[in-house]
């Protein structure tokens, strides 16, 4: 295969870039009054417009040409197959055999891992139902109410953004508090507010290494500890999430409260598998299982349809348009719904630790752009802030808007307001405002001409800013699932196209190897020379700040 920027579909599109970047999307829309009725594309309850997007129909083909020359369709078999497609760790990639309702089996080294997972969901269920009807207790016979979920990066943001996003199916049953981060003021903030004797820990971490989460459990055992709590009664009050068996059981966790994970499902990936148990703890395990299906019905589309329909697909070779053709430099999602206000946390883990590489699978130097920087916020808020930039700084910075079409417990002027604005913003990026209408505008409001031309350049919007609108019926746990396995199967497609690994995550490594190493130094451990000077004076001078 030639290299990618070699290929024939990318000289293509190199001159294509050329003649588009020429052209004004409000005159497409002028000129052709079909353009949305055939740019658009519906699946699993999603619909698509992309045609507010710099692409003729020769870009598009050119693009999806460029897909099936890359072997998209053959990787995707690979990763569903369970092929080693994760070659620098020397894993399978699964996390589609977790919400897999097909009843085939999914083989990984020649065993399937079907039964497993399928075991495991049980499980899921089982706890989640005694936690629920207040058959599982706390040590002194109170049911269980509250929940502290400790984890960090995709052992937390799934569970936290889909318990968040889908607020309205919440149980009454128990509450869900996460934390992440080892600033030891948020763990000490969660558990304030706790009562030791009707809470259960939840502590998920695929490796059971992970420097924050260990530290976390272990402050929260040590309350649970000095609140009253024996070491005997730990049992019902730590359940742990992870593939590391032993690791946990050593920790403490009781084996029989140990959820099980799988090397082949990568950390951000892992929201469909034990990983999800606050998911189930907090919206009942039918919603969970509704999550799957979900993804599931993107996860057969994604294998199926055409690339003119296939939802990932097209917004993968969207993306690769924009970064690798136009400069752009970072996507901005923009939910247009208070509750889906995470997604763009979640998409930027998955998308910026799948893509942000350098090499490709076989270890060359990548001579052109890969991930973008994603980012983003909830609409309408943005809209008073970072749009600005969005509408008349430099360069391109596509846009997701995402809205469901109906929203429940509402006024209705409420959500015709937020519809509003997102339809709004996206078509005011389209098309812009021309110098010569700010002129007019000013000129009816009287000014003189020396005004007018002064202002009028400052108004002036250029437009030809692209975006996808992404719309649902509802937000429920079926479209949430479609919507998160729609961008996992986005970020592969891409992956593929630029050649790279989205599986590993070698760059987080170091950072976590100094980090340790500091905190030797810190506490005195640590010889003062393996530290550079700058490094050295930080250290002495936390030392000094907080010497006895
Ligand atoms: O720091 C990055 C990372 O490795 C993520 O990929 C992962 O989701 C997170 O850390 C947590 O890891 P673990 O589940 O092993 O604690």
């Amino acid at each position: 295969m030639t290299t990618l920027t070699e290929s024939a579909q990318w000289q293509t599109l190199e001159s294509l870039a050329q003649l588009v970047k020429k052209e004004h999307m409000r005159n497409w829309f002028a000129g052709d009054e079909n353009r949305a009725a055939e740019m658009n594309a519906e699946a699993c309850g999603i619909y698509i417009d992309f045609s507010k997007n710099r692409v003729t129909k020769d870009v598009l083909k050119a693009l999806f040409d460029l897909a099936d020359e890359r072997g998209v369709a053959q990787h995707r078999d690979a990763m569903f197959n369970g092929d080693i497609i994760n070659n620098t760790e020397g894993r399978a990639v699964l996390h589609t055999a977790l919400r897999n309702f097909s009843g085939q089996s999914v083989m990984v080294d020649g065993e399937d891992v079907m039964p497993e997972v399928l075991a495991t969901l049980e499980k899921i269920e089982a706890f989640t139902h005694s936690i629920h009807s207040g058959e599982h207790k706390g040590y002194t016979g109170k049911a269980i109410k509250h929940i502290v979920a400790i984890g960090i990066g995709g052992s937390f943001l799934g569970p936290k953004i889909m318990t968040e996003a889908l607020k309205p199916y919440q149980q009454d049953a128990v509450k869900v508090h996460f934390v992440a981060n080892v600033d030891g003021c948020h763990i000490t903030d969660v558990l304030a507010e706790m009562d030791h004797e009707d809470t259960l820990i939840v502590m998920s971490s695929k490796s059971f290494s992970t420097q924050e989460t260990l530290q976390n459990t272990l402050t929260a055992k040590d309350w649970f500890l000095k609140q009253g709590g024996k070491q005997e009664d730990i049992a019902k009050h730590f359940v742990a999430v992870s593939s590391n068996v032993k690791a946990a059981t050593e920790f403490g966790i009781a084996e029989e409260n140990i959820f099980p994970m799988w090397d082949w499902v990568g950390g951000r990936y892992s929201l469909w598998s034990a990983i999800g148990l606050p998911i189930s703890l907090c919206l009942g395990f039918a919603n969970f299982k509704g999550l799957l299906e979900g993804a599931f019905a993107m996860d057969e589309h994604f294998k199926s349809a055409p690339n003119e329909q296939n939802l990932p697909v097209i917004l993968a070779v969207l993306g690769i348009w924009y970064r690798n053709f136009f400069g752009a430099q970072s996507h901005v999602m923009l939910p247009y719904y208070h509750y889906l206000r995470g997604l763009p946390a979640y998409v930027q883990q998955l998308d910026m630790e799948s893509n942000g590489k350098m090499v490709t699978q076989d270890g060359d130097a990548i001579g052109y752009e890969t991930g973008p920087i994603i980012w983003g916020s909830e609409g309408t808020n943005g809209q008073h802030s970072f749009h600005q930039l969005i509408h008349q700084g430099h360069g391109v910075i596509p846009a997701d808007f995402l809205l469901p079409l109906n929203v429940p417990n509402q006024d209705d002027t409420h959500h015709a307001m937020l519809a509003s604005n997102c339809f709004g913003q996206a078509q005011a990026l389209m098309q812009g405002k021309s110098f010569d209408d700010c002129y007019a505008d000013l000129a009816d409001k009287g000014l003189d001409e020396a005004e007018r031309k002064r202002l009028a350049q400052h108004k002036t919007m250029p437009g030809n800013k692209p975006s996808n609108t992404i719309l649902f019926e509802k937000l429920d746990p079926f479209t949430l699932g479609a919507l998160v396995a729609m961008y996992e199967h986005k970020v592969f497609v891409q992956g593929v196209i630029w050649q790279l690994n989205s599986f590993d995550q070698w760059g987080v490594e170091l950072g976590k190897v100094l980090g340790n190493q500091v905190l030797a130094g810190i506490q005195g451990n640590t010889e003062a020379e393996t530290f550079d000077s700058s490094t050295q004076d930080l250290i002495n001078r936390f030392k000094q700040a907080n010497a006895p």
